[in-house]
């Protein structure tokens, strides 16, 4: 099973994908991954994307080192524990290209999907998780001092939105979740939902 978190800055996103792990790691052999990141190529490509000296990066640069990162991860991460049985979690994926490089930077959407297919080799995950918090609420939890900035503030409501489109157009795998609550509360729904899953997965019913 594949497994991946999604959402805005702050929305939560780590928090859930640990607690998941530590849940799922009790009783399957479970891989906590980071899209982008977690190979080394993978990492190089994060520290580019990252750099606040490269203000030069058009978007379509940024969109494709996104899915070049991402590529790597799915064949040197991803697939070897899928094929041997395991449950991968990983924290964002290609909904995130969806999301920031469709909606927010308004790329065309048909060709960041067939990007998106390129950069995961045709995989898909079995369950995706969209916290859905307020983007007010995301940006204090996390400290984000440019919060107010209107520019940054509709760039961060358009990817809202844009996670909200992607949850109601796939409605069985993306499950979208209320993360204005507490942790808790949001890990138990979570929790219930994998566990509905995973009785549907041949070989994974304890
Ligand atoms: N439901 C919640 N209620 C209150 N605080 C929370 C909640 N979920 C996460 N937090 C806190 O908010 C901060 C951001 O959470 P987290 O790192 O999980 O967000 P994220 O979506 O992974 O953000 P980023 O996209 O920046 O990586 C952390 O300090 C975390 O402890
Ligand atoms: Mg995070």
């Amino acid at each position: 099973m594949f497994i991946s978190f999604e959402g805005i800055d702050g929305s939560g996103k780590s928090v859930q994908a640990r607690l998941c792990v530590d849940y799922l790691a009790a009783r399957y052999k479970t891989v906590h991954c980071f899209d982008p990141g977690h190979t080394v190529i993978g990492n190089a490509v994060r520290k580019i994307l990252l750099n606040r000296e490269h203000s030069e990066m058009n978007a379509r640069t940024e969109l494709l080192l996104y899915a070049a990162a991402r590529s790597q991860l799915v064949t040197q991460v991803i697939l070897p524990v899928l094929k041997e049985g395991g449950i991968v979690v990983s924290d964002r994926f290609y909904d995130s290209t969806t999301a920031y490089q469709g909606y927010g930077r308004e790329l065309p959407l048909d060709l960041i999907r067939q990007l998106n297919r390129i950069g995961a080799h045709e995989l898909i995950p079995d369950l995706t998780f969209i916290i859905d918090t307020d983007p007010e609420t995301a940006a204090a939890r996390i400290g984000d001092a440019d919060r107010l900035e209107s520019e940054s503030a509709a760039f961060k409501i358009r990817v809202r939105d844009g996670y909200r489109r992607i949850a109601e157009q796939e409605p069985e795998r993306c499950r979208l979740i209320d993360g204005n609550r507490n942790i808790e509360e949001i890990h138990t729904d979570i929790r219930n939902i994998i566990d509905r899953k995973l009785v549907q997965i041949p070989g994974k019913h304890t």
